[in-house]
């Protein structure tokens, strides 16, 4: 696929089948993810797949939790809120596969290094015709003592970046982007 299709079609998906995503295409993805530049090549990232959708329940539903007891106040906390307050709402959409891209200790640019690995892996499942979305929910949760267990996470291992991968229901809409503000110094 062009990257340019790539880029532009990408789309966070939140709406999955229940067919399960096999382990050759799982590697694949994290393949592109590997490809991702990283500071200092210090190549920081590890990959957690859980394809156990009774931990996957039980993360949404203590990730939940965890957010709406500690989320500060900010312009969506209401809406927030309310997702959050719903006992029908899986955070990870009862997708068949979540990646979970931790780095293996703290550092100065660990957050840039896995990201970057995480577009990778999205762009690069959506050109395999997967849906992909990143899972800010899980985050705060994944970071905690409790979360780390759940995921069976050493300790010093810092989470950074939950995707959710699998075949989407229906292509979803393109959202628009707000034109880019550019200002040209010389
Ligand atoms: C850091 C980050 C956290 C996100 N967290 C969530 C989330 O918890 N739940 C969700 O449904 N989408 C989440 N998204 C997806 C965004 O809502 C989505 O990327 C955005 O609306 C733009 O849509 P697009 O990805 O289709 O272009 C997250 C995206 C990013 C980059």
């Amino acid at each position: 696929m062009d990257i340019r299709e790539a880029i532009t079609g990408r789309r966070a998906v939140r709406d999955y089948s229940a067919q399960a995503i096999d382990e050759r295409t799982i590697r694949g993805l994290i393949d592109a993810a590997v490809q991702a530049p990283s500071a200092v090549n210090q190549q920081p990232w590890t990959f957690t797949v859980v394809r156990d959708q009774g931990v996957l329940d039980r993360i949404s539903r203590d990730a939940k939790a965890h957010m709406l007891a500690t989320m500060p106040a900010s312009p969506h906390s209401d809406h927030f809120r309310s997702m959050l307050g719903d006992p029908t709402y899986q955070i990870f959409y009862r997708a068949p596969v979540l990646i979970v891209i931790s780095a293996i200790a703290q550092g100065p640019w660990i957050v840039e290094d896995c990201t970057l690995a995480a577009e990778n892996l999205m762009l690069a499942a959506y050109a395999a015709g997967l849906g992909s979305c990143w899972i800010g929910f899980a985050q705060s949760f994944l970071n905690t003592a409790e979360g780390k267990n759940a995921l069976g996470l050493p300790g010093a291992w810092v989470p950074v970046a939950p995707i959710i991968v699998g075949h989407a229901k229906a292509a979803p809409p393109p959202v628009p982007r707000k034109p880019p503000e550019i200002r040209w110094v010389g």
